[in-house]
């Protein structure tokens, strides 16, 4: 594989230090390189540096960075993007003042979109996940996981794994997102999702994840439906505390839980037990946006020494939107974390939620050739310039990635 050259580049911004995840004040720190160059060899990062000081040798080919900022590629640690259909009826409702929890009450909401997710079939799934892989690209993220949780039956279920991985995304299995209609209860529903669909589930995923809410599961469901998974070597996520503080983030530390993810409702007692721990905090600004629900507290977490991560959530009824630039606009306006945070915790500490922060979230030799190349004069628009053009010129693998 040839080298390639980005040369003259205005700034290349990378979080600061080797380790993950980046805690309290070194979340906030940024190396920034004026006037550099990133050389990149066989797919990886080579080099980094300054251009007064480069000296390459060989065969190279070169990309112009003039006027361009570096950031690295964006690491999306949370999405539901194997679905079909869209919730734009839902949404309608919504604005005239319908609330989310009623229109889950009534079958509608997550089960809407289980009903057009089991009706696109296998093929239809792979459309719709490479479509939604296209578009979060576009947007500037390089690296995904995505989960099933739309399907809640044994084909569905299984086809929204494989059209993950076969996007190349990193599948996590949402089995215990809702209850569907065919199960009376919950533990009815467990019985037959951890005997049917898990062994199978297990091969496909690298995680596991449950929605641990009123109307969803509760943590002795979550405790049964995690421990089962764990067993089955996959690593352990839970959503916890949106709308209500139901346990999760107990129970998480307690499993040794990679992250909780949403957090809206947590408690002080809550941001306490999770600095406290390796559990990560995954912060969904989007999803309170367009639910119109209080903030995660973000501040709070970070100062505390939570291991903290940002992700967009991307799904057709709480946050439909690909964006994690705009996700670290709400980071800094919403949550009043500074720009670095917001970029470390959508490159590093999202990489480590999903175990890639040895290769992926830095700009550093021996990681992963994934960037961004923005059309922007600092690399702080990346969150300042609110939903805005920021001229997004992915490299993934050390290629251009769109044309
Ligand atoms: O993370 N809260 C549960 N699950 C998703 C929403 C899924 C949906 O509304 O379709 C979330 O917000
Ligand atoms: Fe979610």
């Amino acid at each position: 594989m040839t080298r390639l050259l980005i040369r003259d580049l205005r700034q290349v911004a990378t979080p600061s230090g080797t380790g993950a995840p980046l805690r309290g004040g070194d979340l906030g720190r940024v190396d920034v390189i004026e006037d550099a160059y990133v050389l990149v060899d066989g797919g990886e990062i080579a080099d980094v540096g300054r251009m007064r000081e480069l000296a390459v040798i060989g065969e190279f080919k070169e990309l112009d960075g003039r006027g361009r900022c570096a950031v690295p590629g964006l690491v999306d640690c949370h999405t539901h993007a194997a679905f079909a259909g869209d919730r734009v009826e839902e949404f309608a409702l919504r604005a005239g003042g319908a609330s989310y929890e009623e229109l889950h009450a009534a079958a509608g909401g997550i089960l809407s979109t289980v009903r057009a997710t089991r009706a696109a079939g296998e093929a239809g799934l792979r459309v719709a996940v490479e479509r939604h892989r296209e578009s979060m690209l576009c947007a500037g993220t390089t690296t995904f996981e995505a989960k099933s949780g739309y399907g809640l039956d044994h084909e569905t279920e299984l086809a929204s794994l494989r059209a993950i991985a076969a996007a190349g995304g990193i599948p996590t299995w949402l089995g215990a997102h809702a209850v569907p209609p065919e199960f009376d209860d919950a533990d009815a529903y467990l019985d037959f999702a951890l005997t049917e669909v898990l062994p199978e589930a297990a091969k496909v995923a690298e995680a596991a994840d449950v929605f641990v809410e009123r109307g969803a599961f509760d943590v002795k469901q979550a405790r049964r439906y995690l421990e089962a998974c764990k067993a089955k070597g996959l690593a352990l996520r839970l959503h916890g505390d949106q709308f209500t503080e139901a346990g999760a983030v107990p129970l998480a530390v307690e499993l040794g839980a990679r992250s909780v993810d949403h957090l809206e409702a947590t408690s002080d007692a809550g941001i306490r037990t999770l600095a406290a721990s390796d559990t990560a905090a995954v912060l969904l600004p989007a999803s309170a946006l367009f639910l119109g629900r209080p903030m995660p507290p973000g501040r709070a977490l970070v100062d505390a020494g939570a291991a903290v991560a940002l992700a967009t959530d991307f799904n057709p009824g709480s946050a439909f939107t690909e964006s994690l630039p705009l996700v670290c606009s709400l980071a800094c306006t919403q949550l009043t974390l500074a720009p670095g945070e917001a970029l470390a915790a959508c490159t590093v500490n999202a990489a480590n939620v999903l175990g890639r922060a040895a290769r992926r979230g830095r700009i550093a030799p021996g990681f992963d050739a994934d960037l961004l190349l923005l059309d922007v004069p600092d690399w702080r628009y990346l969150a300042y310039h609110l939903g805005g053009d920021l001229g997004i010129d992915p490299i993934v693998g050390g290629r251009r990635a769109l044309p």
